[in-house]
């Protein structure tokens, strides 16, 4: 180093400095940027690959669809809020196969596109997260307050 004019090797020492500190950057983000904020992570969900929506998760829900937070979310996100709103999705219960019917009459009926390979990751995430309630994690709701429905 001697050598070298002082000006080189204080040039050199700021790119060594700026190399260590973007190092420690990337460490400590790795470090403090969990998928979800609070720790309500399922097994089956961590690690998400869900690029992009990370940051709207939220007690294992994804806020602005209000979707179950699991594998495959971001395709239902993709594919399912195009033309009607989540709740028309979040609010059905079915089994693999109920699901897919109601995907192939709109397939039929409302021009839903082919969803190719991508169909049976849907599928799944759809079977699993929104399964009828009799099989669900959940016991069938009770006394629930009925009222009605106007138009
Ligand atoms: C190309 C447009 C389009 C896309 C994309 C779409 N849907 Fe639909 N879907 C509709 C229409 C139109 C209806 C009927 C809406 C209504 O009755 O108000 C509907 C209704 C539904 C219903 C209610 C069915 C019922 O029996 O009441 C569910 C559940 C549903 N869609 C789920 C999905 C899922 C899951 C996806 C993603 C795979 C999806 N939709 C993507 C157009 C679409």
């Amino acid at each position: 180093m001697q050598h070298l004019p002082s000006n080189l090797r204080l040039l050199i020492g700021a790119g060594l400095l700026v190399l260590v500190l973007a190092g420690l950057g990337v460490y400590f983000q790795s470090e403090t940027s969990p998928v979800l904020e609070d720790g309500e992570i399922r097994e089956a969900d961590a690690p998400l690959p869900m690029t992009g929506i990370d940051g709207d998760i939220k007690n294992g829900v994804h806020v602005p669809t209000g979707f179950i937070a699991a594998e495959g979310v971001h395709l239902v996100i993709a594919h399912c809020t195009a033309c009607h709103s989540a709740k028309l999705v979040t609010q059905n219960r079915a089994d693999r196969e109920g699901w897919q019917q109601m995907i192939r009459w709109m397939q039929r009926t409302q021009n839903l596109w082919d969803l190719g390979e991508q169909e049976a990751a849907i599928l799944d995430y759809l079977a699993e997260n929104y399964a009828p309630v009799k099989s669900g994690r959940r016991p069938p709701l009770t006394d629930i307050d009925w009222y009605e429905l106007k138009d």
